[in-house]
Parts: structure tokens; sequence; C-alpha cells
């Protein structure tokens, strides 16, 4: 058994709509409640938590007990990202046969297009490496700015990826990462995998899938439609 953390403790400000971006419709169910059917069909997923940003929690929780089953429970997110997934593994803890060696997938709540695919490859993964995410090879040349005004420098795009969620570990890892942070580094860090690297672990890649879009923006919502529109007519 596999358990899942779903990462909803976002108020989606870049959607700029009036509700969460997680929370808004996609093809007649909320975006959260879609991302968590994708990991119920999964046969190794025994359980899925939920961290919600807390002015939606009540919302939340009446919503999956109406539309998903009792291996889904639901708890308040953090301040961040890290926050939430700390929240997360706090409440795995008190599920049965959840111990530190539980693997944990990670999952944005705004990337409904997670498959079983990328599931199987980030359970694998964890027979090589502590911590392992998924990733798509970079479509656009990436350069970097540090005034945001000029170019300082152009990595070769045959080396660059954009990562992607689900990331991977066991429960104890994490913890034993994350509570030997400063304040500092906590606020600094916010992606889990850079946390692990930075605690001297490897980093495993597992390919990603360009539709496994992230939603931020309003016209990611109208690729989700199409996507999931496809989705229903090839199942
Ligand atoms: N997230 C979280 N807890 C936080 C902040 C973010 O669980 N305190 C989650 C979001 O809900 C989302 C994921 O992290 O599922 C990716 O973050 P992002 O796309 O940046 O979401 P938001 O912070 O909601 O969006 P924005 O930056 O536009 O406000």
């Amino acid at each position: 058994m596999v358990i899942v953390g779903i990462v909803a403790g976002g108020t989606g400000s870049r959607m700029g709509a009036d509700r969460p971006k997680q929370m808004l419709d996609l093809c007649g169910k909320p975006v959260l409640i879609r991302t968590a059917q994708a990991f119920l069909r999964h046969s190794q997923v025994g359980h899925i938590i939920i961290g919600i940003h807390p002015d939606w929690y009540d919302e939340v929780k009446a919503l999956t007990e109406k539309e998903l089953d009792s291996r889904v429970s639901v708890t308040p997110g953090g301040s961040d990202r890290n926050d939430t997934v700390m929240n997360i593994i706090n409440y795995a803890k008190s599920i049965d046969g959840v111990s530190d060696d539980t693997i944990i997938l990670t999952h944005d709540a705004v990337r409904p297009f997670v498959t079983d695919r990328m599931i199987d490859d980030s359970i694998a993964a964890m027979d090589n490496y502590a911590i392992c995410t998924a990733a798509v090879p970079a479509t656009d040349t990436i350069v970097v700015s540090e005034n945001g005004q000029t170019v300082c420098d152009f990595p070769l795009r045959s080396t660059m990826y954009q990562v992607q969620t689900p990331q991977t570990f066991r429960i104890g890892d994490f913890v034993g990462v994350y509570s030997g942070l400063t304040e500092k580094e906590k606020s600094e860090i916010t992606d889990v995998c850079k946390l692990f690297y930075r605690k001297g672990h490897e980093v495993g890649l597992i390919m990603g899938d360009q539709k496994n879009i992230k939603l931020t923006y309003p016209a990611d919502l109208t690729a989700a439609r199409t996507f999931f529109e496809e989705q229903e007519e090839n199942q």
C-alpha cells in the first residue's frame, strides 16, 4: 500500500477566480475531486490525504464524503507548500498500517491528469532513490535573469527539465529532512526535491507528461476541459 498527499492549501491568486483554483469546476466536478479520483483508480493507493486551505476545510470535508470514499481524509493545509506536506504527514501517522517506511506520493491538487503509468514509475523509483519527481524535458529555451531585465545565463536546453508532480518519498525520510532545517531554509526552499537534494540525497526523475499540467492561469482551465473531454472519449 502507498498513500497519496494532495496539496491543496493555496489560494490560486494567479487564477484570479472567486475561489481557490482547486475548487473550480472541471466538467461537472471540482478540480480537486478529479485529481483524487485519478489516484483512487490505482490499485496500490490505500489512502489519500488532502491538505486543504483552512477556510475551505468544512466544505471540502463534506464534498469528499459525498463524492469520494472512506479512503480519503482531509486535514488543514499550512502556510506554505512544504508546511502543507508536513501537516499531511502528521495526519498520515495516525492511519493504521502507516509507518516511517510508507511511501507517499505528494501531488498538486491542480494537476488532475496524473496517470497510472506515472504512479507506477514513482513507486518503482523508490527502489533506487529516497525521492523522485515527475518532470518533462523543457520545450522552451530557458534563460536566467537575476534582475528581470537582462539575461545573465543561457543553460543548455537539452539539460533542462520542467518539474511536475507526483513527488514521492518515504514518510520517515521527509520528517528527517524537514525537521533538520532552519526557519530560514524552510522559508527559502519551497520545493520538496530541493530539500532532499540539499541534505545530500539524489533526486530521481520519472517521466511526466505534457498533459500533466498545473492549472495556474485561466487559459489552463480551458486546456484542461479539452484534455478531460478527450480522456472521457478514450475510456
Ligand atoms: N499549496 C499548498 N499550501 C500552500 C500553498 C500552495 O498546498 N500554503 C498547493 C496549492 O494548493 C497547489 C500547489 O501547492 O495545489 C502548487 O502551488 P501553486 O500552483 O503556486 O498554487 P497557489 O499557491 O494556490 O497559486 P498562486 O501561486 O497563483 O496563488
